[in-house]
C-alpha cells in the first residue's frame, strides 16, 4: 500500500486486497516488483504459477481487469525506465520465469514504461464518462435509445446501492443467468466463493448497485471507486427482464454517483474480450470517450519458451488436439480443440442443386380463377370489378375504411406525398435505412429529403431523433411537409413516440409499408396509424401481383383524391378535359384479379416467412458472430426477409465473403438496404444520426426468405453460411 500511495495513478486491480482474491482464484503468488531510484518508482503487480511440464519453472500473468505498471511521475526518465527494466529482468529471471502476460489499464499511460520488453499489442475500445463535464455534457453524449430507455423506465425500474450487500447472493444468481444467456466461456463463471471474497477483501472499494423492478431485482452490478475512477466490475440482467433494459437505469444510477463521490472517471470496459461487439456498442451508446485497451507479451527466457513450445505441440499431437487459437499467450497455455481434418470440415453442396432465390413469387390456387374470371368477362384493364373488390377486401383485412389500387408502391408514396401539399422546396423526413422507392417521389415533387437515422432496437426510424428534427426545424421556422416512416424488412416502427413527435407540429405522417403487409402494431395492422398508408404488391414482396401498390387511409376524399390523380387527372365531362396534371397510375383489373387470390394466402405466407426465420434461428443463432434483425415487442412482424448482421471478427467472415460464398452456390442473398444519405443522388441531403444504419449496411445480410422455401433449401443456406 506504501508503494500505491506514491504513484500518480492506481486502480482498484492494483491493490493487494485484490490480488488476495485473485491468488485463491488463480491458485497462484503475487508479486510487487517494486524499483525505486532517488524520488522515482515504478512498480508491477503479477501473479506467478508454475508451469506444470517444466516443473520448477513459473510464468507470471496478470489479475482479471485491468493492472500493469505504476509509476511515481507522469514522465519518468529514459534511464530510470531502463534501469526498472534490468532490474525486473533479473528479478523474474531469478524466480526462474519464462514469460509474462499483463493487461494493461486503458485508463493509465504505461506503454512507455514497458517499451524494449516484448510486446504490446491493442486489442479493441473501451469506453468512459469523463466526469468532469458538467452532468448535462454528460448525458448529452448518450445516445438517444439510451435516453429513451431510462426517461421510459423512470418509476418501473429502481435502482439502489446496496452497501452491505444484502442482494449478493442474487447477484451472483443474475450474473450467471447473464453468462449462461450469452453462452460466456467458462472462464467467466467464478463461483459465488469468489464474489464472496471480493465483498470481504474490497469492502468500502466495492459497492453492489441492484435494479428492482416491482420488487424483483431485475439487473445487478459490481463498481469500485479508486483513486477518482469508478469502475464497472461485472454484473448482468435478469431474462425476464431483458426488454425493460435495467441495466441502462442502473449504469445512469452509478454515473450520477460517480460525480456525488468527486470521481472524475466512470469506466465502462469494453465488450467481450474487448471486441467491438453488441455490449461495446451498448456501452459506447453512454459516452464518446474512448481508451485503447493492450495487453503486454513478453518471452522472457527465450530459449525456455521455445522448448517448452514444442513440447506442448508434441504432446497435443499425439493426443489429437490442436490450439483454439494462434493468439493465445504464452503458446505453450493455449487451451486445446479436437484436431479436425480439413476434409471433414467442409461441407459437400451439390452442384445441380436449383436457384435459390430472396425472395420469389409464390402464387396461390385462386389466383388462376380470378383471372380467367377476368379474362371470360373481357374485363382486363382498365380497373374493373376486381380492382373494386380488391380494394374492399385489402382495406377489410387492415380495418381500415378507403384503399385505392395504384400500378406500385412507388406511385403510391408519390400520390400521398402530392396529396399532402408538397411543393416544390418542401422538406419531407425519410427513415434513411430503406430502399430508393421510398424517398424518389420526394424528388419528383421537387421536395428535398431529410434522412433519420435508425434505432438499433428494431433498425427502424429511430423516434428520438426524428423528434429532435422536428424541434430543430421549429426552431427554424421551417416544418417538413411530411414525415415517411417505413416498416423495415417487415416489421413496424415504433408508432407511439413517432406520432407524438409528428403530432405536436401537425406533420403528417406517410407510412412506408411496402414490405410490411400483414404486420401489426399494438394489435392494429402497420399502414393504420399514420395519415395515410402505402403497399407494395411488387414480384419480390410477401404478395404479389407482379406489380402494384395500394394507398389506404381513413380520409375517403385523399383515396378519391388519389384515384382521380391516379386516372390522368379527368374532370367529370363527357370530353377529355384535365384542370389539373395526372398520372397513369391505376391497377389493371387482371391483376387486382391475382391481387385478390394472393390476398387470400397472406395468412399462409406469413406463417412460412415465420418458420424460415424460426430455421435459420435454429441453425445460425448459436454461431458467434449472427445476430438476427431484433425483434420488437410492441407488435408482430410478418417476417418478409430473414435479415443478419455478421461480426467478421467472431464469425471468421466478412457479409461480403459469406454472401460471395452463397452467390457462388446459386443461392441469392442481398447486403441490407444502403442508407439513402449514402446514395450519390442523396449525398446533398441532411441526416440526423447516421452510425446505426451505416453499420448495419457493412455487415447486414438478407437471407433467402421466399415463402415456397423448403428445409432442405434452407439447410444448404445454412450448411453454406457455417462453412464460410
Ligand atoms: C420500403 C419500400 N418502399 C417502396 C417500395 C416501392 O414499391 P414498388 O416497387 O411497388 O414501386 C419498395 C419496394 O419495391 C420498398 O421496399
Amino acid at each position: 500500500m506504501e508503494t500505491l500511495r506514491r504513484v500518480v495513478q492506481h486502480d482498484f486491480y492494483h491493490l493487494p486486497q485484490y490480488h488476495r482474491v485473485e491468488e485463491r482464484r488463480l491458485k497462484a503468488a503475487a508479486l510487487l516488483f517494486s524499483y525505486c531510484e532517488g524520488d522515482y518508482l515504478i512498480a508491477l503487480p503479477l501473479l506467478l504459477r508454475s508451469v506444470e511440464i517444466l516443473l520448477g519453472w513459473n510464468d507470471a500473468t496478470s489479475v482479471y481487469g485491468y493492472a500493469g505498471p505504476v509509476a511515481s511521475h507522469k514522465r519518468m526518465p529514459e534511464s530510470v525506465i531502463r534501469n526498472f527494466q534490468a532490474a525486473l529482468r533479473e528479478a523474474l529471471l531469478e524466480r526462474r520465469v519464462i514469460a509474462v502476460f499483463s493487461r494493461l489499464h486503458p485508463l493509465i499511460p504505461q506503454q512507455d514504461l514497458l517499451s524494449g520488453l516484448g510486446e504490446c499489442r491493442t486489442i479493441g475500445p473501451t469506453i468512459s464518462v469523463d466526469l468532469t463535464q458538467s452532468l448535462q455534457k454528460q448525458r448529452e453524449q448518450y445516445r438517444s435509445t439510451i435516453r429513451r430507455q431510462i426517461n421510459k423506465r423512470q418509476g418501473s425500474v429502481v435502482c439502489l446501492n446496496d452497501p452491505e450487500k444484502r442482494y449478493l447472493t442474487e447477484f451472483v444468481s443474475i450474473y450467471e443467468e447473464t453468462m449462461r444467456r450469452v453462452n460466456a466461456a467458462d472462464t467467466y463463471f467464478f463461483g459465488e466463493d469468489y464474489f464472496n471474497d471480493l465483498a470481504r477483501e474490497l469492502r468500502s472499494i466495492l459497492h453492489l448497485f441492484v435494479a428492482m423492478v416491482g420488487g424483483k431485482a431485475a439487473a445487478a452490478g459490481l463498481f469500485t471507486i479508486c483513486d477518482g475512477v469508478v469502475q464497472y466490475h461485472l454484473g448482468g440482467m435478469r431474462n425476464e427482464f431483458l426488454k425493460l433494459s435495467p441495466m441502462t437505469l442502473l449504469f445512469d444510477t452509478v454515473r450520477l454517483w460517480a460525480n456525488k463521490i468527486g470521481a472524475h472517471a466512470f469506466h465502462f470496459g469494453g465488450g467481450v474480450g474487448a471486441k467491438e461487439d453488441s455490449l461495446f456498442h451498448y456501452k459506447a451508446g453512454f459516452s464518446d470517450r474512448r481508451h485503447d485497451f493492450a495487453t503486454w507479451r513478453w518471452v522472457v527466457a527465450p530459449e525456455t519458451y521455445r522448448e517448452l513450445c514444442e513440447r506442448q505441440a508434441q504432446s497435443n499431437q499425439l493426443q489429437g488436439l490442436e490450439p483454439a487459437s494462434a493468439e493465445y499467450f504464452p503458446t505453450y497455455r493455449c487451451p486445446t480443440v479436437p484436431h479436425v481434418p480439413a476434409k471433414l470440415a467442409t461441407i459437400e453442396i451439390k452442384k445441380s442443386e436449383p436457384r435459390i432465390y430472396l425472395s420469389p413469387p409464390h402464387l396461390g390456387e385462386a389466383e388462376l380463377e380470378l383471372v380467367k374470371d377476368a379474362f371470360a368477362s373481357n374485363w382486363i384493364a382498365p380497373l374493373g370489378p376486381h380492382v373494386d373488390a380488391f380494394e374492399q377486401e385489402f382495406a377489410a383485412y387492415l380495418g381500415v375504411p378507403h384503399a385505392a389500387a395504384l400500378s406500385s408502391g412507388t406511385a403510391a408514396v408519390h400520390l400521398a406525398l402530392r396529396l399532402l401539399g408538397l411543393r416544390p422546396g418542401d422538406e419531407v423526413i425519410c427513415s434513411t435505412l430503406t430502399f430508393a422507392a421510398s424517398a424518389n417521389p420526394i424528388v419528383y415533387e421537387g421536395g428535398a429529403p431529410v434522412f433519420i437515422d435508425s434505432e438499433e432496437a428494431t433498425w427502424n426510424m429511430d423516434p428520438t431523433l426524428l423528434a429532435e428534427e422536428l424541434n430543430a426545424c421549429a426552431v427554424n421556422g421551417r416544418l417538413p411537409r411530411a414525415v415517411i416512416v417505413v416498416d423495415l424488412y417487415g416489421q413496424s416502427a415504433d408508432y407511439e413516440p413517432i406520432l407524438d413527435a409528428c403530432v405536436r407540429y401537425d406533420v403528417p405522417v406517410i407510412q412506408d409499408s411496402a414490405e410490411a403487409l400483414g404486420a401489426t402494431y399494438k394489435g392494429r395492422k402497420v399502414g393504420t396509424q399514420g395519415r395515410c398508408g402505402i403497399f407494395s404488391f411488387n414480384g419480390n414482396k410477401i404478395i404479389t401481383t407482379s406489380g402494384g401498390g395500394m394507398l389506404v387511409s381513413d380520409d375517403p376524399a385523399l383515396i378519391e383524391r388519389a384515384r382521380f390523380l391516379a386516372m390522368q387527372a379527368r374532370d367529370p365531362a363527357p370530353h377529355y378535359q384535365h384542370s389539373t396534371i395526372g398520372f397513369n397510375y391505376r391497377m389493371s383489373n387482371v391483376l387486382a384479379a391475382i391481387g385478390r387470390g394472393q390476398l387470400r394466402v397472406l395468412g399462409e405466407r406469413i406463417a412460412s416467412r415465420r418458420r424460415n426465420f424460426e430455421r435459420y434461428k435454429a441453425m445460425l443463432g448459436a454461431a458467434p458472430g449472427i445476430e438476427f434483425m431484433p425483434l420488437a415487442s410492441y407488435g408482430e412482424a410478418n417476417f418478409w426477409l430473414t435479415c443478419i448482421t455478421i461480426d467478421p471478427e467472431k464469425f471468421g467472415a466478412t457479409r461480403e465473403e459469406v454472401r460471395i460464398a452463397l452467390a457462388a452456390h446459386d443461392i441469392e442473398a442481398r447486403p441490407i438496404w444502403k442508407p439513402l444519405h449514402l446514395q450519390p443522388v442523396f449525398a446533398h441531403c441532411r441526416v440526423r444520426g447516421a452510425s446505426v444504419a451505416e453499420t448495419l449496411f457493412s455487415c447486414g445480410l438478407c437471407l433467402p426468405s421466399g415463402s415456397s422455401l423448403t428445409d432442405a433449401e434452407l439447410d444448404r443456406v445454412c450448411a453454406i453460411v457455417l462453412a464460410t
